[in-house]
């Protein structure tokens, strides 16, 4: 008997990017992503605009996913949703979503904690893209996390290290709004830095214990610096730039692969994955590729559409889970704030 196929849609609302994608036994065949522009108007996400961007959006995202996997809502097996960490408001307008969905289609339900599925968009298949094999390290390093994970199995990882402050991509952005660039600024700094001297500034490197990171500090080291330098010569930022954006980015990627060495010194394990949004920066995933030379690592960075946020990661651990018959009850709520 053919076996049958298992279709999961992914639902992703946690932050400002509404995504839906469908999957077919673990393939993706289609991934939309709404990105909201209007957050850049203000140099950050606000909450209420993004729940009502996310309301929105919604149904012609989803509307196009399935559309783009050329199949139909009847065909689907399962519905996959963001349940948690992420802004309370954009997280609800998801899980109504799913709810909804699932009880008209009588399909189940499947809550997928957001973190986790960072980790997890690793396991989905692509051409030229390896699957790291347990256990391994991962790094999620984006505008709304910063964790060492130990993944041991799917479903069976612990937080070695976070952020007890800001995350690191808020590091670059709120560093690039200091310096005048618009926000996002992360990837422009990333684009200056390579013009740069990354030994031109030294900037103060946090001393935080163990596997923990802090970078609210920079941010403010960052500021007097500037201030300090303006006072002196009002052209100083634009005369520097690249310097500045190349030193700043030095200290962040010093300080993200020394807790990465600390990490795999104290476990064992060389195998290193990351995610999230700030993966695609040019010095980190240098770091990374000598790290495999000077350290003996493997290391594992997905295709970009895969670590910025995205319904395709969710898609995956719904599949998974489907795989287990790990369903959601419908009394499910979204949660803000929950741990693995
Ligand atoms: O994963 P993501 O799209 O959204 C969440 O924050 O969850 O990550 C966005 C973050 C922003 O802080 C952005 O500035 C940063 O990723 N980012 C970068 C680069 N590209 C994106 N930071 C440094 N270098 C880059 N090339
Ligand atoms: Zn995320």
């Amino acid at each position: 008997m053919e076996k049958q196929n298992i279709y999961i849609l992914g639902i992703e609302s946690s932050c400002d990017d509404t995504s839906a994608a469908i999957l077919c036994n673990g393939k993706v065949l289609s991934n939309v992503v709404a990105s909201q522009k209007i957050h850049e108007l203000y140099g950050g996400v606000v909450p209420e605009l993004a729940s009502r961007a996310h309301q929105q959006n919604i149904v012609p995202v989803i509307d196009q996913a399935i559309k783009q996997a050329g199949i139909t809502k009847e065909d689907l097996s399962g519905i996959a949703f963001t349940r948690g960490p992420g802004l309370m408001g954009s997280l609800l307008v998801g899980t109504s979503f799913a709810k909804s969905l699932a009880l008209a289609l009588d399909i189940p339900l499947i809550e997928v904690n957001h973190m986790q599925a960072h980790i997890l968009a690793h396991f989905i298949e692509e051409e030229e893209y390896a699957i790291p094999e347990f256990p391994f390290l991962a790094m999620t390093i984006s505008g709304g996390h910063t964790q060492i994970v130990q993944v041991n199995d799917y479903f069976d990882m612990e937080i070695i290290g976070e952020t007890i402050d800001d995350a690191v991509g808020e590091a670059f952005d709120k560093s690039a709004k200091i310096l005048g660039l618009p926000y996002p600024g992360g990837p422009l700094i990333d684009k200056h830095a390579q013009l740069g001297n990354p030994k031109a500034f030294p900037f103060p490197k946090p001393k935080v214990g163990e596997l923990n990171f802090s970078f609210s500090g920079l941010k403010t080291a960052v500021l007097y610096f500037v201030q300090k330098q303006v006072k002196e010569n009002p052209n100083f930022v634009a005369e520097n730039l690249n310097d500045i954006c190349a030193s700043l980015q030095y200290t962040i990627i010093n300080i993200l692969i020394d807790k990465l060495k600390k990490a795999s010194k104290k476990t064992g394990i060389k195998s290193i994955a990351i995610g999230g949004g700030v993966s695609a920066n040019s010095g980190i995933r240098k770091a990374l590729k000598d790290g495999e030379q000077k350290y003996g690592w493997k290391t594992f960075v997905p295709k970009f559409e895969y670590t910025t946020d995205n319904a395709a990661m969710i898609g995956i651990v719904g599949y998974l889970k489907y795989l287990k018959k790990d369903f959601t009850d419908m009394s499910i709520t979204a949660k803000a704030r929950i741990k693995f």
